[in-house]
């Protein structure tokens, strides 16, 4: 047989912008292996929230027990706002059952998923092509990745858009922040669903973490305990995160 050449290429270009605005950084690199190639490509903002903290968007091969990557490309947290990002991850071993845009940090664990395909899908027909995830236009910034990881994924079935979000919380894209931030809950008085710069005395925490049971007449921490196993604690942390960095 002969050696497949496989190409490891990652560029960036502002969104839209034309070739020669000077910000196009090009990296290629060759890679004689086999193995399954995922490419991702996504116009990304928020990057920079990541700068100095260990943690970095990436792609990320996971094998079925653990929570830390058998391989992974990040994305530089270098990149400005409305970067286009195309990263192409080769060479995945037949270990790696899933492929996954993550949050992840310095130890390579995975902190929140933001897309994941099962390589188990892919056929030995197709083991050689690539398999794409596109993103299009995301804000991959803390609040972002709980939009797109969290609330996408855990709440917006019950949580909606109009006419079918429970509380009158709507936790789709593009309103959840307004819905949550420094809002007066609906249903405990006292509380704001989420106050700017106090994670602890946040309705959102306070639901969602051990001991809010039974604070509303749904089980907000047994959803989200269901919903990330591998990760519950990092999930949790990040919402904690968020909300301190939120300026009252
Ligand atoms: C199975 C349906 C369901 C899911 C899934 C769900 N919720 Fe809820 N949520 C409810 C219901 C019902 C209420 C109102 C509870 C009550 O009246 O006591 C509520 C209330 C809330 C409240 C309180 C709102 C207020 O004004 O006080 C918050 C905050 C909340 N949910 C956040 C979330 C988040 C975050 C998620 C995802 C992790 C989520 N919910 C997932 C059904 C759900």
């Amino acid at each position: 047989m002969k050696p497949i050449h496989y190409i490891l290429y990652i560029w960036a270009a502002v969104c839209l912008a034309s070739c020669d605005s000077g910000d196009i950084q090009d990296k290629v690199y060759q890679v004689d292996e086999k193995g399954y190639t995922v490419k991702m490509t996504a116009c990304v903002s928020g990057l920079s929230e990541w700068e100095g903290t260990g943690f970095s968007l990436a792609v990320a091969g996971f094998t079925q027990d653990s929570k830390f990557a058998l391989v992974q490309k990040a994305v530089p947290s270098t990149l400005d706002d409305g970067t286009s990002v195309s990263l192409v991850l080769s060479n995945i071993s037949s270990e790696v059952r899933t492929v996954e845009v993550a949050l992840t940090n310095s130890l390579r664990e995975r902190i929140i998923t933001l897309a994941s395909v099962s390589m188990e899908d892919y056929s030995e027909n197709t083991a050689h092509d690539t398999i794409r995830i596109d993103l299009g236009t995301i804000d991959v910034g803390r609040f972002g990745v709980l939009q797109t990881g969290l609330f996408d994924r855990a709440c917006i079935q019950c949580h909606g858009g109009t006419g079918r979000s429970a509380a009158g919380l709507n936790l789709t894209k593009g309103n959840a922040y307004a819905a949550l931030v420094d809002v007066p809950s609906t249903r405990l008085d006292g509380y704001m669903r989420v106050e700017s710069g106090n994670a602890e005395g946040s309705l959102l925490h306070l639901v969602l973490n051990e001991g809010g049971e039974n604070l509303l007449s749904h089980n907000h921490t047994e959803i989200l305990s269901s919903q990330f196993k591998s990760n519950l604690e990092e999930v949790s942390s990040l919402i904690d995160s968020w909300i301190e960095h939120l300026v009252p």
